[in-house]
């Protein structure tokens, strides 16, 4: 089956899916995106990442494509025209085709919409989970206005390469304090050694990851003590447990970072736990 993706009002052949050459998401990275998960043909909060994608706009001063009803059908549709039943969307939104030049353009220019999806392997994720992954850690090197979900993801890709070339799997960035940011695609959490559950406030320096929110949703429901505060990278070596959280993984489990295994070098109960409740508790959209 060939994969159908969403263009500016058409869906058409993956393939043959394109935008103009003066996208201005090609040209200056003047975009947005979101990624959400689809597990057991349902989508996984749909409602917060469409918050965000809305907030992520407004920050750059960029129109909706078209309201939240065409929008969600959109999504559905590519997800049916797909067949995904585990997997993903991608949802991209630039500030549309204009003749090359920094400032803004006219104010009627028509933003560019493309949603895609993909089927994923669970057998991959489910590796993951019993094995975990290993880490670097990297000093930010990101702009200051990481809470937006920008398409400007040049610092990560160089972060996760180096992460690969270094034979681990992702990477962790840390502040010019040595406080523990977040991952190139997800946010951090450690288990600390009293056994509460610590991740960074989501206020300044880190994405809010809509997987983060609806986690802190699922401590509390499992009875796990969950607090927002700033951590050290010290801490994060000496944690009871690491893990991170995306749409594309929930809680993946970290086993090494710098090379310094953590804990017993496996995959820790608390983040098992929390992952086991996470599908239940979060929202779920029908495709
Ligand atoms: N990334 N922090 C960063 C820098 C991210 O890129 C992401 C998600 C997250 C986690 O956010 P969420 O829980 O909403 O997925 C945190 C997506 C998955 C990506 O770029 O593919």
């Amino acid at each position: 089956m060939s994969r159908i993706a969403y263009v500016n009002g058409l869906y058409v052949p993956h393939a043959e899916a394109s935008v103009h050459v003066e996208d201005r998401g090609f040209q200056f990275a003047d975009g947005v995106y979101e990624v959400c998960e689809v597990r057991r043909g349902l989508i996984v909060d749909l409602t917060r990442h469409l918050d965000r994608l809305d907030r992520s706009l407004r920050e750059l001063r960029m129109v909706a494509p078209m309201a939240r009803g065409p929008l969600t059908f959109v999504i559905r549709e590519v997800l049916r025209r797909n067949r995904v039943r585990e997997g993903i969307f991608y949802l991209q939104v630039t500030r549309g085709a204009a003749r090359r030049d920094h400032f803004f353009p006219a104010a009627d220019t028509v933003p560019t919409l493309v949603v895609t999806a993909k089927s994923t392997d669970p057998a991959i994720m489910a590796k993951k989970y019993a094995n975990g992954i290993k880490v670097i850690t990297l000093a930010e090197n990101r702009w200051d206005r990481v809470d937006i979900k920008s398409v400007g993801l040049l610092p990560n890709v160089l972060a996760k390469q180096q992460a690969r070339d270094a034979g681990a799997q992702d990477a962790i960035y840390i502040d010019s304090t040595g406080m523990v940011l977040e991952g190139a695609s997800s946010n951090v959490w450690i288990v600390a050694a009293d056994g509460t559950l610590v991740t960074r406030p989501a206020e300044h320096g880190i994405l809010r990851g809509i997987t983060r929110t609806t986690l802190l949703d699922v401590a509390k429901r499992i009875g796990v003590t969950s607090v927002e505060r700033d951590f050290t990278t010290e801490e994060l070596l000496t944690a009871r447990e690491v893990f991170f959280t995306s749409a594309t993984g929930s809680c993946v489990p970290i086993v090494e970072v710098d090379g310094r295994t953590i804990a017993n070098g496996h995959p820790g109960t608390i983040s098992a736990a929390l992952r086991d409740a996470f599908f239940e508790i979060a929202e779920k959209t029908p495709i």
